[in-house]
């Protein structure tokens, strides 16, 4: 690599592993890649990092729900089937580095960073007293609620009360704004505002960045009990994985400071505690914040329980990954949210690709086969149509990049496809299948139109790659494109295609889709997820691997019995004390945790089954003679309980064999 080479360091969000990743996430991690590929192009040193934000609360929290060990609950979502890096495998993502925060070099990079903090004076130990939300990992003090709720995600919050660590952010609120207001450093300016209203306007308080409610994440090395909070660890990846306070990697001299490509809910974290930890730390800060915005179901959020969640794999195998790459692009202004609908996918694949570039290139090729077997002719004649067509095309590359340089890569496409679209009219304007009836006479013109339209293919190939790139290099083998022409410097290069080159007419780029037969099977698809999200998942004990020998199991005595009584036990939540008919004459008692599914009264009666001669147990002071026999299963994690009831013809007393 050449030393002298300009480098480029830029990052998505770490994603939580606590569920399959959504087009949401594919969103910005296809824009990401989109623009570390058009750096790269451009002649960059480009690292591209991804990766997954794997402690904290609620992976906590959906491991135990799931019956495993959260290590083992992201190890599946990340690496397994379906999992984060094969879906960005699958989208064709070009990342240089993938940082799991679980990864040991990042553990120990991070005690390293909260004790400098800490050293520094930064962070100090203090009680916490608010409000948590834990979807967000986020404490909040009374007054930032949003009636009542979280204000970054509406949901409901609890009481919270710990010793905790604090960082220092209130020192760096000045700095803060500063970096905010007057300079570039937050993109679009519309999160300055954002910014600077919600959260510096109200004043910065210090940050809580230790917990000890739970321990699934980075212990604070000096005082055992403590976990650096999430965010702390997550955001602290974008220079442990070059490197910073550890020995894992070397990079950090050479790439940072990065770009920081996230999402609008997250720039907060970004944009101020980000920076504030940094100047704590004595870093560099980023260069830039781009907070993109939000792809939404019918104008609201995709969420797991409607059912709307769309789903990347699904689309890209059914459409290929280059047309859902380019959807997603080319259809939603970056710094913005975006309304996904499945017409909107099928019609931006049926105009842009399959239509525009699609014919383009497959009219531009098999004319050149038509009429000159193929070989690009090196006697060509101008003439009046060209000037009007060429000016389009002369400075496309200035503005594309600018969109780029800008973060906008749906204006670098619009600028492309400005152009595709006005080849396409070149083509009605100059009709070669007119100048073909006369060779003799047309045939030099004939040939300029054809490559003007070869040339065009080239220019616009070049550009398209880091946004469709196994479709560029389709295209460039159909207009037998050698390597030194599809490079960023010979887009400047008008006739860059050489005479004597062989073209060669391929299969389409994009097949045109059947709309109406799309739609109705991307709805049938939408509905069955639905109805998937409406049945709630059922898990069940698994079945004991152990037998037992049937004599053991006869000697188990199982009666109906008729509930004579019952009341819950004081002080106690969860029993019931049971007064029963066992069919001897003598009443039996016994007690059962299960005051959370039943009420006394409703027992009153009834006819159940019990085993009775288990030996006596005392339970808050009180004798129980056995026990009462229920069904247990979990719904959506939450577990069920019911009695197993018998039908109240069955006696006291009746044996259950
Ligand atoms: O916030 N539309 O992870 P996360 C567009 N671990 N983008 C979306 C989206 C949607 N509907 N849904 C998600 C976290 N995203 C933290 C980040 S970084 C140090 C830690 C994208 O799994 C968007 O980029 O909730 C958003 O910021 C990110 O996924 C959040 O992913």
């Amino acid at each position: 690599m050449d030393a002298t080479q300009k480098t480029f360091y830029i990052t998505t969000p770490i994603y939580y592993p606590s569920d399959k990743l959504h087009i949401g996430h594919t969103y910005c991690t296809v824009a990401t890649d989109a623009i570390a590929r058009y750096k790269r192009l451009t002649g960059y040193d480009v690292l591209f990092l991804t990766g997954t934000d794997e402690h904290g609360q609620k992976i906590e929290t959906k491991a135990k729900e799931t019956g495993v060990t959260p290590k083992e609950f992201v190890d599946r979502i990340v690496e397994g089937d379906k999992g984060v890096k094969a879906l960005w495998q699958l989208m064709n993502i070009s990342n240089d580095r993938f940082i799991r925060t679980t990864d040991d070099y990042h553990v120990a990079a991070i005690q390293r960073i909260f004790r400098r903090m800490y050293d520094k004076g930064d962070i100090y130990k203090g009680k916490y007293v608010g409000k948590y939300c834990t979807p967000c990992e986020s404490f909040w003090t009374e007054s930032q609620l949003v009636d009542g709720k979280c204000p970054d995600c509406g949901r409901p919050v609890t009481d919270a009360e710990e010793e905790a660590y604090f960082f220092r952010l209130s020192r760096y609120a000045e700095p803060v704004r500063k970096l905010l207001t007057e300079t570039d450093f937050l993109q679009p300016q519309s999160r300055v505002n954002e910014m600077v209203h919600n959260f510096l306007d109200p004043g910065l308080e210090d940050l809580c960045v230790s917990r000890t409610s739970f321990t699934w994440g980075i212990p604070v090395d000096f005082d055992p009990g403590h976990v650096v909070y999430v965010w702390v660890d997550a955001l602290s990846n974008y220079i442990t994985a070059l490197g910073y306070e550890n020995d894992r990697y070397d990079d950090y001299a050479k790439y940072w400071p990065a770009v920081h490509i996230v999402g609008k809910e997250i720039v907060r974290f970004h944009s101020i505690v980000w920076p504030a930890m940094l100047m704590s730390l004595g870093e560099l800060l980023p260069k830039h914040v781009f907070g993109h915005g939000w792809l939404v179901i019918d104008g609201g959020k995709m969420s797991k329980s409607k059912g709307n969640v769309v789903d990347p794999y699904m689309l890209a195998e059914r459409y290929g990954v280059d047309a859902l790459r380019f959807f997603l692009l080319r259809t939603f202004p970056f710094g913005s949210d975006g309304n996904f609908s499945n017409e909107l996918l099928l019609n931006t694949i049926n105009n842009d690709l399959a239509n525009d570039l699609g014919n383009l290139l497959s009219r531009s090729t098999a004319m050149m086969e038509k009429y000159f077997d193929g070989v690009i002719p090196a006697q060509r004649a101008d003439g009046a149509e060209d000037a009007p067509f060429l000016e389009v095309i002369h400075g496309l590359r200035d503005r594309y990049a600018a969109a780029m340089e800008q973060f906008a890569p749906h204006r670098a496409l619009e600028e492309v496809f400005r152009v595709i679209q006005r080849a396409n009219k070149y083509i009605d304007e100059t009709a070669p299948w007119v100048l073909a009836k006369d060779m003799e006479k047309n045939g030099a013109r004939l040939a300029a139109v054809l490559y003007n339209l070869l040339e065009s293919c080239r220019i616009v190939g070049v550009l398209l790659t880091p946004f469709i790139p196994e479709s560029c290099e389709k295209l460039f083998a159909q207009l037998g494109a050698a390597p030194d022409v599809q490079t960023w410097e010979s887009t400047a290069v008008w006739g860059a295609l050489p005479a004597g080159t062989s073209v060669k007419k391929g299969a389409a780029l994009f097949p045109r889709l059947d709309l109406k037969r799309e739609l109705e099977e991307l709805e049938a698809i939408t509905e069955a997820a639905k109805h998937a999200a409406a049945s709630p998942a059922v898990e069940l004990e698994p079945q004991s691997p152990e037998n037992v020998d049937f004599d053991t199991f006869c000697k188990s005595d199982f009666r109906a019995v008729k509930v004579k009584n019952c009341t819950a036990v004081k002080k106690s939540e969860k029993l019931l004390c049971f007064t029963l008919d066992d069919g001897t004459g003598t009443d039996r008692q016994i007690l059962s945790g299960i005051h959370k599914y039943y009420e006394p009264e409703m027992l009153i009666g009834k006819t159940l089954l019990a085993i009775v001669n288990l030996p006596p147990r005392k339970m808050m002071g009180l004798e129980s003679c056995g026990m009462l026999i229920s069904a247990v299963h979990k719904v959506d994690g939450q577990e069920k309980l019911n009695l197993v009831m018998l039908d109240d013809a069955i006696p006291a007393g009746a044996k259950m064999c």
